[in-house]
Order: structure tokens, then C-alpha cells, then sequence
């Protein structure tokens, strides 16, 4: 049975929402009711799903590391109303290497596309929120940030920096109706996990006690209650969604 919250009246925006995660968090969104919005730096992608999810869910080509690009969006989706709910998971895959192998660029990247989009979204976004006094935000993060992954450092770090960044926004949301929380997924069955090698997956569904990747909609289902006004006394929380791989 899948739970259905009626978001009648609320607005989302999703980042990395033409694929994976953010696509099955829109699509959960939209069946309750939400109008979204998807913001992606793959236009084409984030068109056609719009499209494909139908009435109710516009899309916007945004690149979050960049702060004019960011504003413009918020300008654009918050111009016909306030939106309530944000889903952060736009983000890039891990390099496969060990840190002593990695080039300063590729790991900047990491950290700026995981971490400091992520923070420029939430900035752009947390004020309106504050404003109206009821907002959501989820993050989506790592197990990888908790435990750090083999050959996986500037993903690792950039998804502890993520943790660390909803803990820190939680606490400085107290009291104006706005939660943050994040999630911390382990291997799920999306578009990213093309970019890991074959050795980087095994190795990391090895890990996982139920013996299987997660799907999307899986980590869909903890996004929408996290969304709703269900969730209530939780902030500066973070979520596992590892078949049982998280041990704290
Ligand atoms: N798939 C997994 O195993 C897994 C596990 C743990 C955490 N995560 C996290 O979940 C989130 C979603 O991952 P996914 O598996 O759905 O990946 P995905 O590749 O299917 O989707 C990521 C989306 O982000 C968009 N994107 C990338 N850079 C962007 C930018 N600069 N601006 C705007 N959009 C951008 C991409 O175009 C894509 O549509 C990521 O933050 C990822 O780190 C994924």
C-alpha cells in the first residue's frame, strides 16, 4: 500500500529532479498533489519528465553552483507563491580512486556540485520559507558521509559536509515552522551508479546485510513523510535508508 499525503496547495522544488532519486521524490510528490517544480542542469532530461509526470510539474534549467543561476530560479518558482517543500538532490557520482590519485580539480568539483550547491539552494530557498512560517527542507546526503567510502574521498567528504551543514540549519531553523533534515541513503538503483565502477558497486552492496541495492521509490516513500506535516519533531535529523548497513 502506498501512502498518499495530500500536499493540495503546496509547492515543491526538487533538484536533480529529471533523475534517480529526485525524479521518484517528484513523481511521490506530485501523486500527492504538490505541484512541483524540477531543477536540473539536464534540460532535455528534465523537460521530457515533466512531460512524462504531466499536470502539476513545470521544470527549470538550473545549475546550483552557480548563485545567479540559483537566484533566478527562486525568483521564477516562488513568483506565483511561496514554495514549501524542498527536495536537494541534484548531485555527482564518486571518482573511483584513492585520495592520493585524485586531481585537486575533480575533487573541487565534488565538493562544489555536493556541498556548496546544496548550501546555495537551501540559502536561496530557507528565508521564503521562514517568511511564511512552514517549510520543509531535505537534504539528500550519504551513508558514504557517515562512513566514508573506499576509493570515494571527495564524495564521502562532501556528503559529511552535507550532514554536517542540515545539522547546523536544523538548529538555526528552531522555532519558524521551517525542518531540515537529510537522508542517507546506500546503493540505490538510479542512473548514478553508472558512474562507479563495477569493483566501487560490489563492494558497496557487499556491505549492505539485506543483500540488495534500494530503489528510488523506496527513498521517495521517506522523502514524503519527511515532506509532510507528519514529521514534526524531528530537525538537524539524519535518516538511514541502508538495508541495515548504517550502524549509528
Ligand atoms: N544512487 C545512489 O546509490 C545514491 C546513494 C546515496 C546518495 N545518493 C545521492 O542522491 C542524490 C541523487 O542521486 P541519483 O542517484 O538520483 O543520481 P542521478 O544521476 O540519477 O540524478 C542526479 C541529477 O542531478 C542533476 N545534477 C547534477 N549536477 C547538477 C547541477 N550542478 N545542477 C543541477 N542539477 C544537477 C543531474 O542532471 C541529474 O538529473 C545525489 O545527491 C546522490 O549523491 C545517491
Amino acid at each position: 500500500m502506498t501512502v498518499t499525503y495530500d500536499f493540495t496547495g503546496y509547492r515543491a522544488v526538487v533538484t536533480g529532479g529529471a533523475s534517480g532519486i529526485g525524479l521518484a521524490a517528484a513523481e511521490r510528490l506530485a501523486a500527492s498533489s504538490a505541484q512541483v517544480v524540477l531543477w536540473d542542469s539536464n534540460s532535455t532530461l528534465a523537460s521530457e519528465q515533466a512531460d512524462l509526470l504531466g499536470d502539476g510539474v513545470a521544470w527549470q534549467q538550473v545549475d546550483i553552483t552557480d548563485e545567479a543561476s540559483v537566484a533566478a530560479a527562486t525568483q521564477t518558482s516562488c513568483a506565483d507563491g511561496p514554495v514549501q517543500i524542498l527536495v536537494n538532490s541534484a548531485g555527482i557520482g564518486g571518482s573511483g580512486q584513492a585520495t592520493w590519485e585524485c586531481d585537486v580539480a575533480t575533487w573541487r568539483r565534488m565538493i562544489e556540485v555536493n556541498l556548496i550547491g546544496q548550501f546555495l539552494v537551501c540559502r536561496a530557498l530557507c528565508e521564503q520559507m521562514m517568511a511564511t512560517g512552514w517549510g520543509r527542507i531535505i537534504n539528500i546526503a550519504s551513508v558514504a558521509g557517515k562512513e566514508g567510502n573506499t576509493n570515494a574521498s571527495s564524495y564521502s567528504a562532501s556528503k559529511a559536509g552535507l550532514i554536517g551543514l542540515t545539522k547546523s540549519l536544523g538548529k538555526e531553523l528552531i522555532g519558524s515552522g521551517v525542518l531540515a533534515n537529510c537522508i542517507c541513503p546506500a546503493v540505490i538503483e538510479t542512473p548514478m551508479i553508472q558512474q562507479v565502477t563495477v569493483e566501487q558497486l560490489d563492494y558497496m552492496t557487499a556491505k549492505i546485510p539485506m543483500g540488495r541495492i534500494g530503489t528510488a521509490e523506496e527513498v521517495a516513500a521517506l522523502v514524503a513523510w519527511l515532506a509532510s506535516p507528519d514529521c514534526s519533531f524531528s530537525t538537524g535529523a539524519v535518516y538511514d535508508i541502508s538495508g541495515g548497513r548504517a550502524t549509528y
